[in-house]
């Protein structure tokens, strides 16, 4: 945590990632608020989020960038080349640029910025917002292990975080960054269920969330595969083994194996898209 303390920090791109991410630099204090700064697109966002955060928030990218030792790039995938283009004249060896962009490869953003910047490729997701986040990270070309230790730090504050090889980037992006909204899917059609079956809303709801963030806890915490904690919900001729056929009829599982494969596509499409 100590070492970002010193170190001078600009978000690029202060919406809802980038926002998550200050409030959890803030929160943990693992950036000194005086060494942050934030950019918006918008002038008119820039002055609310400036009223609401203890640091400035301008929609001067170049500025931002020069003033910083570490840039957190977090605009969308298609206006990357843009932000960079701005910052290009100002950036070098001595900084380093940790860029959250869906489908954004480390070559794409090494190839507009001077030789030897160092660039770190994380992928976060949203349950971040409240510190139950995952994000994986890897290393561009000039990035060494240091580099990846602070990108670390960084994203600790909302969560775990994993170092994987870039070529499984858009994987992650498929499986944790769009997870959360496939859980939630389920999550609604269980308390769906729930109603369906005589309970009020409110209380489905809380059964059925609690038990998706209970079964993920065992899995996590007991390191036992999902098929052994499944096998031991589930008595011989009891109720679950029903409720698990009518599962494999609809194919649940085949739907959100599909579902990740397809999203895994897409992440490789959408910075051309
Ligand atoms: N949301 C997720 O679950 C998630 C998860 C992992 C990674 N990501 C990645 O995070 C990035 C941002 O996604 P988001 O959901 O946070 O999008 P978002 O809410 O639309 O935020 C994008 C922000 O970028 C700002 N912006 C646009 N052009 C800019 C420029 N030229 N210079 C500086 N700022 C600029 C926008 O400013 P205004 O507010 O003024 O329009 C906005 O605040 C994407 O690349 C995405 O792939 C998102």
């Amino acid at each position: 945590m100590k070492a970002r303390q010193g170190s001078r920090l600009a978000v690029l791109g202060a919406g809802k990632m980038g926002g998550i991410l200050l409030q959890a630099f803030l929160r943990s204090r693992v950036v000194n608020p005086r060494s942050l700064s934030a950019t918006v697109a918008h002038p008119e966002r820039a002055r609310l989020l400036s009223r609401h955060f203890p640091f400035p928030v301008t929609v001067d990218n170049r500025a931002a960038a020069e003033r910083a030792d570490v840039l957190l790039l977090c605009v969308k995938p298609q206006v990357v080349a843009a932000a960079l283009e701005a910052i290009s004249p100002v950036m070098n060896a001595r900084k380093l640029l940790i860029s959250v962009a869906a489908s954004v490869p480390t070559r794409y953003i090494e190839e507009r910025l001077p030789r030897g910047v160092r660039v770190v490729r994380a992928m976060p997701n949203t349950p971040a917002t409240i510190g139950a986040g995952i994000t994986a990270v890897c290393a561009g070309s000039s990035a060494g292990a240091a580099d990846l230790h602070a990108a670390r730090e960084l994203f600790d504050t909302v969560g775990r975080t994993v170092v994987v090889d870039e070529k499984h980037m858009d994987a992650v992006t498929a499986l944790s960054a769009s997870g959360p909204a496939y859980i939630y899917v389920v999550l609604e059609s269980l308390a769906e269920a729930g109603v369906k079956v005589g309970l009020p809303r409110e209380m489905a709801t809380l059964l059925a969330a609690q038990t998706v963030s209970g079964a993920a806890r065992m899995v996590l915490e007991t390191g036992s595969h999902p098929a052994l904690l499944k096998d031991a919900v589930t008595t011989p001729a009891g109720c679950t083994i029903d409720g698990l056929m009518e599962l494999e009829e609809g194919k649940l599982r085949v739907t959100l194996i599909k579902a990740v494969v397809k999203a895994t596509q897409r992440a490789s499409e959408l910075l051309f898209s």
